[in-house]
């Protein structure tokens, strides 16, 4: 399933958010919960500001938001309810707002933001420059914008990643939740998706600047960042 419909990835996450945060363990080697901590430090919100996490999850940028910056409101939002109910559940959630909703249209107000972040969302959308328009419009002036995601891998070591991510993801996703078939999705979502360069485009078409990358691990993961002009 290279694509899937907004219903389709929305029943994915509601089947496997109880086994989510292992399985995010083990696919990334323990590396995602220190792209989140990068995440949230890159995104630097100003003290008295308010921040969105988008697509939040089982609320881990949200929670390492909220502890690195007491003084910001935070706010994780999800369209998954089984999802957002194992963020509520975790020590600090009661920092954080949650709330259920769409990234496609986002019930804020223009300008409401001074910063976003996000981990994982925009492969799984339907349109994506419609998303990255709402992240502009509830942006403020100069508010920032980082993005965790995955990456088609590239380079020289392209055919051992695809390989691993096309096998060991799924069977992984079988081995520790019996469900290879979520699992193939969000393998395939990956291999489907943009390069940072091709991303870069569509966040510069859709009203950012100052875009730049890191990739992580072997270039199969990237935390990008943007912003809107002040
Ligand atoms: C792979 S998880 C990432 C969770 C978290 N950001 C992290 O890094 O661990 C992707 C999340 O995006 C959410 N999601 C996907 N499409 C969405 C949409 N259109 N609106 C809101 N949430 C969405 C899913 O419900 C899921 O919780």
């Amino acid at each position: 399933m290279a694509r899937a419909s907004t219903s389709q990835v929305h029943g994915i996450f509601e089947k496997i958010a109880g086994y989510y945060d292992r399985m995010n363990f083990l696919m990334t080697l323990g590396r995602h919960g220190r792209w989140c901590r990068e995440v949230a430090d890159r995104v630097a919100p100003p003290r008295g500001g308010k921040l969105l996490d988008l697509a939040t999850g089982t609320g881990v940028i949200a929670l390492e938001a909220a502890r690195r910056y007491p003084a910001v409101s935070v706010t994780g939002l999800d369209f998954s309810q089984e999802m957002l109910r194992r963020a509520r559940s975790k020590p600090g959630a009661d920092a954080v707002r949650w709330q259920h909703a769409n990234a496609t249209c986002l019930p804020f107000a223009d300008a409401s933001f001074d910063a976003i972040t996000e981990g994982y969302l925009l492969r799984n959308v339907e349109d994506l420059d419609r998303v990255l328009r709402e992240q502009h419009r509830v942006l403020k002036p100069g508010g920032r914008l980082v993005i965790l995601e995955t990456c088609p891998p590239s380079g020289p070591v392209k055919p051992l990643m695809a390989w691993g991510i096309r096998v060991l993801v799924p069977a992984v996703g079988q081995l520790v939740a019996c469900d290879r078939s979520s699992y193939a999705y969000l393998e395939s979502s990956t291999r489907h998706f943009h390069s940072p360069q091709s991303l870069a485009e569509v966040l510069r078409r859709t009203g950012f600047q100052d875009i730049g990358w890191h990739k992580k691990f072997f270039g199969t993961n990237v935390i990008m960042w943007a912003a809107k002009a002040p």
